[in-house]
């Protein structure tokens, strides 16, 4: 067992009645004047944004708002949350939407106190001191981003999407009511659902194999997620399914699922130059990638397929061949993908058939020019990465 430090400090406001309590919340943790940070529509059509608005002022907190976060969070309106926190004196965070205006708030709260450029600290080049604190009030259960210490954004400029992970981002608070969720389309559900199963594989998918409890919790979520995807794809108001998977998606990030292990996330980066070059949806593109890494990398931990393949999905277990219960697993994901309405292959995912040129780009992005490898399950190189990118066209 690997040693490890586990720290999930976001407060965490669950159930009907929970927005009520932003305020009170905000200044709890310090805030004063707040940005109210949110996306496209959803949250002004559900009337959730002008419920949170009502309940700062109400509860006097100042604030203002920004909205226009798009699904990979873009740069430039990090850059222009940056100049109006300045302008208007902002000293907190508040993100009601999903992982991309959490994402995006996240990289607003460590810009803000600095002089130099944001995009810096995504790039490896610098480092924040501080952020402001960033709390949410979440309408999708999907990046986990409400518990993580990461943020991803899509640079304009290019076309890249990094991800960056530093502990002070971690939010505050998250209020998390299921009842928002209702409203969430079918194929924005069941993707969000994959990238939560994805985050409990990547930390799965280990060589150590000797923390049982970290692995079981991990197995028991994951079963738990593909029982509850199913509910909701069959009645968008199942409460109680909505609410196991709004818990389960955040208990999938919040490193439970990876103490003791090491982890992999080679199929995270690989699906990254994906959104950065497609702008599909992360959960999708992480469906379209994961049977090819699987079916590429499974030889070097067979056992560990086995086990997914029999305590995840039920596939019976064949003592005489661990290579076909292994495979079998991998088949059996392709068929879950495939019914809550996810791709299993590139062309699935885009609607065509990606080029030569695009895998060698994203290849060459996915190593940042070649100079860095992906995962640890199996040590992954452009060529691997490039391998996979065909394997999954
Ligand atoms: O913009 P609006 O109109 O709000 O629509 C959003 C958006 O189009 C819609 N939506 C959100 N809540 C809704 C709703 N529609 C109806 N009813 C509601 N209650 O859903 C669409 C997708 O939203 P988005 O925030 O992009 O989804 P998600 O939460 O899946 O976030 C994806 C982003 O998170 C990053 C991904 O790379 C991607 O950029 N990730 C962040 C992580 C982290 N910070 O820890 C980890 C993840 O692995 C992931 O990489
Ligand atoms: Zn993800």
């Amino acid at each position: 067992m690997r040693d490890f430090v586990y720290h999930a400090p976001t407060e965490v406001v669950f159930g009907k009645q929970s927005e009520e309590k932003v305020a009170s919340l905000v200044k709890k943790y310090g805030g004063h004047k707040v940005l109210v940070h949110y996306g496209g529509k959803s949250a002004k059509k559900s009337g959730l944004l002008d419920k949170i608005c009502g309940l700062l002022r109400d509860g006097g907190v100042d604030f203002v708002c920004l909205g226009g976060v798009v699904p990979n969070p873009r740069l430039s309106l990090v850059h222009e949350g940056i100049d109006l926190c300045r302008q208007e004196g902002v000293d907190f965070i508040l993100a009601v939407g999903g992982g991309s205006v959490i994402d995006s708030a996240k990289a607003i709260a460590c810009g803000v106190p600095y002089d130099g450029e944001v995009w810096d600290f995504y790039t490896g080049k610098a480092s924040p001191a501080c952020y402001l604190p960033v709390a949410c009030v979440l309408t999708i259960p999907a990046a986990g981003s409400e518990m993580s210490e990461s943020s991803v954004i899509t640079n304009e400029d290019g076309d890249v999407k990094l991800g960056y992970s530093n502990q002070l981002s971690r939010p505050k608070f998250a209020i998390m009511n299921p009842v928002r969720t209702f409203t969430l389309p079918p194929y924005q559900t069941a993707a969000g659902v994959t990238d939560m199963i994805m985050h409990t594989m990547e930390r799965y998918f280990s060589h150590d194999d000797d923390m049982d409890l970290t692995d079981s919790l991990a197995e028991a979520l994951m079963r738990d997620l593909m029982d509850n995807v199913f509910k909701v794809l069959a009645d968008p108001e199942d409460y109680r399914a909505r609410a196991q998977i709004m818990w389960g998606c955040s208990l999938a990030h919040n490193d439970l699922t990876g103490c003791g292990l090491t982890g992999d996330w080679a199929t995270h980066e690989i699906e990254h130059e994906l959104s950065g070059m497609f702008d599909v949806t992360h959960g999708a593109g992480l469906a379209a990638i994961w049977p090819s890494w699987a079916r590429y990398v499974y030889k070097e931990n067979v056992s560990r397929f086995v086990r997914f393949a029999v305590n995840v999905l039920g596939v019976p277990q064949d003592f005489t061949d661990p290579e076909g219960t292994a495979l079998k697993g991998i088949e059996a994901m392709e068929r879950f993908y495939h019914a809550i309405g996810m791709p299993v292959n590139i062309h699935e995912l885009i609607g065509k058939e990606v080029s030569e040129d695009e895998i060698r780009e994203m290849a060459r992005k996915c190593t940042r020019g070649h100079k860095i490898t992906q995962g640890s399950f199996k040590v992954l190189g452009s060529e691997d990465i490039e391998a996979i990118y065909r394997m999954a066209r």
